[in-house]
């Protein structure tokens, strides 16, 4: 029988990337989203490269009603993506009871659902963010969770404990933790990719819109860190990698390969590069050039994150495969579809 998996949040960004994966590796998918900060013409995109437009319900998960409604219509679901989250930083600093009700509150009635409904199996979504500014690097799956640095970090701490706390109360319940370093890129198809609504606060989508002439120039934020070149550092991953360490972590759990019922894993390259290497990276593969300044140190970034993946990549048997230079120029190519 296909395996039948729900996606919220499956018209997102690393959703719907997700969608075509796991579409390509057989399964038959449900999405779930709001579309609070995503288009329904994304579904088109995955349609047009898998050939098969996933079943779509608008549902606000966060709200009890509408969850128990959606699982009531959609049955032999067995097991779910959940990426349905805020995820803007800042404005989480500005309105922490709207990430706290919005990101706890969907997860908390996702889990009364998948024991209400039997639907036994969970991945979620989760963030490196959850390390802070570690002590040393690179960080593996040992290394101490710190304080989140904002709301939105913590309700990504906080979501993973509450998945540890219940499927350790219902051993019928079985969760997967993927932290994300950061993610970028789009399909190669150029059918989907990040689609930010306003000005983006992520580095990628600023920098493609500067260099597509939509924005003056980039800011780079601080060159005074104690990192080579003085700018921050982070562990840059293409979102298709990420999104089949999905399938993987899917067919783990259906295939009932876990440690233990509640298993957490980074998801990176597993290299660090800087906002300069980066933008010279881009140059490189794409020809094109950024116009860049350098302006003073953002609020909340931390200095340097990269992931250790020696873990992952064996436990799960699951590598990032595209260079940075060729993740980069999918997402350049991926604007200039879009600006057409
Ligand atoms: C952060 C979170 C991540 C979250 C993401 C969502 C951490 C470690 N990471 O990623 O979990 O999913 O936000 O928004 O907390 N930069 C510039 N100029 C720009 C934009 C960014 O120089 O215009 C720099 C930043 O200072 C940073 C790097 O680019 O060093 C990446 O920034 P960004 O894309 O915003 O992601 P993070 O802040 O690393």
């Amino acid at each position: 029988m296909r395996n039948k998996v729900l996606v919220t949040g499956g018209t997102g960004y690393i959703g719907s990337h997700t969608v075509v994966e796991l579409q390509n590796s057989g399964c038959e998918v449900v999405i779930a989203d709001n579309l609070s900060n995503s288009k329904i013409e994304v579904l088109d995109g995955i349609e047009a490269i898998t050939g098969i437009r996933p079943l779509f319900e608008k549902v606000d998960l966060s709200c009890a009603k509408e969850c128990t409604e959606f699982f009531t219509k959609h049955t032999g679901i067995n097991a779910i993506i959940h990426f349905a989250a805020s995820k803007a930083v800042g404005e989480s600093v500005v309105k922490p009871l709207l990430y706290y009700r919005n990101n706890l509150n969907s997860l908390m009635n996702i889990l009364e659902a998948m024991k209400e409904f039997n639907v036994p199996n969970l991945v979620f979504s989760s963030s490196c963010t959850v390390y802070g500014q570690p002590d040393k690097l690179p960080v593996t799956e040992a290394t101490p969770r710190k304080e989140a640095e904002s709301p939105y970090g913590n309700t990504k701490t906080i979501c993973e404990d509450i998945i540890r706390d219940t499927t350790k109360a219902n051993p019928e319940l079985k969760g997967i933790a993927l932290r994300y370093f950061n993610p970028i890129g789009a399909h190669p198809s150029t059918k989907i990719g990040e689609l930010p609504l306003g000005v983006p606060g992520n580095l990628i989508p600023f920098l493609t819109q500067t260099v597509a002439g939509m924005r003056a120039e980039l800011s780079v934020f601080g060159n005074d860190y104690n990192t080579p070149d003085g700018s921050c550092i982070r562990d840059y991953i293409n979102v298709v990698d990420l999104a089949k360490a999905h399938v993987v972590a899917i067919n783990r759990l259906i295939e009932e390969k876990q440690k233990s019922n509640y298993e957490f894993f980074n998801i990176g390259t597993g290299k660090g590069v800087s906002v300069l290497e980066l933008i010279e990276s881009f140059e490189r593969a794409t020809g094109e050039k950024v116009p860049h300044k350098i302006v003073g140190r953002r609020a909340g970034d931390i200095e340097q994150i990269y992931a250790d993946t020696t873990f992952s990549n064996k436990e799960l048997g699951w590598k990032s495969e595209k260079s940075l230079d060729e993740t980069l120029l999918s997402a350049w190519n991926w604007q200039v579809a879009l600006n057409k």
